[in-house]
């Protein structure tokens, strides 16, 4: 009898369980978004209203980068959905922000229905603009552009202070088959094709950063000074073999 009590209890136990895992089935926001916004931490809304029903195991992520150049708009790419792979954290990088470029990334991964729901972006893209009097007082001048895509006209434009060279580059931007480019130039006081700060991966986003056009000048030099190196180098072992060739001629018999 008191077995009996106790397996019906356990029976019990285990539908009331099963029904609480059927409950705790995780559902979370869903969504991308690729545009280029002026503003966006006073304009744009994350939010989406599409859901996603997670796979067993799975958490709710939310991720953002966000790239601007001096004098233009803010490119945005976002995601929201469930992630296989990722522990709760939350993670914000200032991959640049010198008076020319900023990138910033957040991306938060987390385990609670929903809870992938920011809207709003003013505390992670609280960027100082730039005052229209600090620029120009540098004298530079670069093709300044931003494009999801490719940048159709590239003005020349005055560098702000603190900024000491043009950047120009492309992101390329792939989650799952989800794929984005994103071209950017401007002034900048970042050394080389940098401007995600060599970081690659992006809550569950890839990030491929190449500048194929940015390096001619320096490369130019650089060979040059290899080629004056080697031929350096190379003169002197020319040297010291006509040394030997000339001393074994003049101990020969
Ligand atoms: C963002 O959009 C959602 C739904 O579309 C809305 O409920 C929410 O109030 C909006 N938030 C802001 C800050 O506008
Ligand atoms: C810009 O740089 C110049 C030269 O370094 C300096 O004299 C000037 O005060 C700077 N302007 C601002 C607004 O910081």
């Amino acid at each position: 009898m008191g077995a009996c009590h106790f397996q019906g209890l356990l029976l019990l136990f285990l539908v009331g369980a099963s029904t609480l895992i059927m409950a705790q089935k995780l559902f979370c926001q869903k969504g991308t978004f690729t545009g280029i916004q002026e503003n966006p931490a006073n304009t744009f809304n994350w939010t989406s209203e599409k859901v996603e029903a997670c796979d067993n195991g799975a958490l709710c992520q939310e991720t953002i980068l966000l790239v601007k150049t001096a004098g233009t708009k803010t490119a945005i790419l976002a995601t929201k959905s469930c992630s296989l792979d990722g522990t709760p954290a939350i993670t914000y990088i200032r991959h640049a922000a010198d008076p020319g470029l900023v990138a910033i990334s957040y991306s938060n991964y987390c385990e609670d229905p929903f809870c992938n729901n920011r809207e709003g972006l003013y505390d992670i893209w609280n960027i100082q603009e730039t005052k229209e009097e600090t620029k120009g007082t540098t004298g530079l001048r670069c093709p300044t552009c931003l494009a999801v895509g490719s940048c159709l006209n590239a003005p020349s434009l005055a560098c702000p202070n603190d900024t000491d060279r043009c950047y120009q580059g492309k992101l390329q931007i792939s989650e799952g088959n989800v794929n984005s480019l994103l071209e950017v130039k401007g002034c900048t006081s970042i050394i080389g094709c940098r401007l995600m700060s060599g970081v690659f991966k992006v809550g569950p986003l890839w990030v491929k950063e190449a500048c194929p056009f940015m390096s001619i000048s320096t490369r130019k030099i650089d060979s040059g000074a290899t080629w004056l190196h080697t031929s350096v180098w190379k003169l002197k072992l020319l040297l010291m073999l006509l040394l030997l060739v000339l001393g074994g001629s003049a101990s020969g018999p």
